[in-house]
């Protein structure tokens, strides 16, 4: 459905993704994993057209995307949300979700929008401030707003930072139920594997920008490469 091939990105010197491959199929919830710094939502940005590549190519559904912008790529029904949930401060809910219905054409009906509220588990009351929120909320308010679109794959950036325990069970069951209801294709960005282990079959793991695993959250996990990636000391570093 998504797939990324040999994405390079540099920043000056600094390689932020040295060819990097993805891809995600309908049905399937992909996980990214890696440490802070690894690239991956740097791959997300050039994914969704946020970030242009030095070199490598982007398809979606067959098509070569990869001198699209985000909108027109939006518009074949790719879909993201950030790592910070960021939401209209001085909106109410019920605003911020028109908003979202009426920026696309056709206009969503009321009726979609109480359909993925029911879906996300979203309860918050429309005259609410967005702004109010806290993080659960805002992380649903949002993902309603993308799912609106009713786009066919979704790329999740680390949708259970700044959550509780039992809130990221929440979420976990929202993305599971997504994609059993849609079938769309999601990717998960998410630097905790164990996170991913209850979500994803299979998780790419990166580190400075290259790939440095790809299995089932079991194999990835006891990979020594991942291991080292995640629990020694970067060298150089002195106790
Ligand atoms: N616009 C930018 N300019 C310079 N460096 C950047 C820029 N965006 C990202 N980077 C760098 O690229 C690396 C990867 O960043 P990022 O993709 O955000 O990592 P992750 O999401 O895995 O934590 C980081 O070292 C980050 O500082
Ligand atoms: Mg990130």
């Amino acid at each position: 459905m998504l797939s990324g091939h040999d994405i390079r990105k540099t920043y000056g010197a600094f390689v932020a993704l040295g060819g990097v491959s993805i891809s995600v199929e309908g049905g399937e919830i992909l996980g990214v994993a890696g440490p802070n710094g690894a690239g991956k939502t740097t791959l997300f940005d050039v994914l969704t057209g946020r970030v242009k590549p030095d070199s490598g190519t982007v398809t979606l559904d067959g098509a070569d995307v990869t001198r699209e912008g985000a909108f027109k790529r939006a518009r074949r029904g790719l879909a993201r949300t950030f790592q910070a949930p960021l939401v209209p401060s001085s909106l109410t809910v019920g605003e911020t979700l028109e908003v979202a219905r009426i920026a696309f054409a056709p206009r969503v009906d009321k009726a979609e929008e109480a359909r993925l509220r029911d879906l996300t588990n979203f309860t918050a009351p429309d005259g609410k401030i967005a702004g109010a929120l806290d993080t659960l909320d805002r992380r649903k308010l949002l993902l309603c707003c993308v799912l609106l679109h009713g786009p066919r794959v979704l790329l999740l950036d680390e949708p259970c930072s700044g959550l509780l325990a039992d809130e990221i069970g929440e979420i976990e069951d929202v993305i599971r139920r997504l994609v059993a209801e849609t079938g769309m294709a999601v990717c998960v960005v998410e630097h905790r594997l164990e996170i991913l282990e209850a979500l994803a079959k299979r998780v790419l793991v990166l580190d400075a920008g290259e790939e440095i695993a790809l299995g089932s959250p079991q194999d990835v996990f006891n990979d020594p490469k991942v291991r080292a990636a995640y629990f020694e000391a970067p060298a150089g570093a002195s106790a």
